[in-house]
């Protein structure tokens, strides 16, 4: 069975009560259940882990990326400030997907450079919590196209 890391990086714990008009109404643990549903329907194990902190996203991927086949990530507003996290990534070796429940450049200048996406197999943004649907179901995908 093929395992997924799937990283909420900073402030995503707040979602359901954070800027419910960009980032909807739904709490992070109900996102997480949509997604885990989605995991179960295409036979594929799903570890969800969220945090504030940058250094505790970086120990999870060098710590844990050999237990793991690929990675869905919303580095959140790391997204736009690290280059740590965007060599953890390279370093994992996970073909990743980058998340965003909105759609960036519909919005800050500040918010439309991502120091990831160059380094993730794509990106989805703009299409609220489905997002991360879409992430997991397009990384199985990739993933089965890498074995054959
Ligand atoms: C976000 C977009 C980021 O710019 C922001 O800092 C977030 C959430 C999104 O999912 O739309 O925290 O990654």
């Amino acid at each position: 069975m093929k395992k997924i890391l799937l990283l909420h990086g900073p402030n995503l714990n707040t979602l359901g009560r954070r800027e419910t008009a960009i980032y909807g109404s739904l709490t992070l643990a109900e996102i997480n259940q949509l997604i885990q549903v989605k995991a179960d329907e295409l036979g594929v194990a799903l570890d969800i882990r969220q945090s504030n902190h940058e250094g505790q996203l970086l120990d999870w991927l060098s710590e844990s990326a050999r237990e793991f086949d690929g990675l869905v990530i919303n580095p959140a507003a790391l997204t736009h400030t690290s280059v740590s996290l965007r060599d953890a990534i390279v370093a994992s070796g996970l073909p990743a997907i980058e998340v965003h429940i909105s759609n960036l450049f519909k919005r800050e200048t500040f918010r439309h450079h991502s120091f990831v996406s160059a380094v993730c197999v794509g990106i989805i943004a703009g299409l609220g919590h489905y997002g991360y649907v879409v992430a997991v179901q397009s990384l199985v995908e990739h993933l089965s196209h890498k074995q054959s």
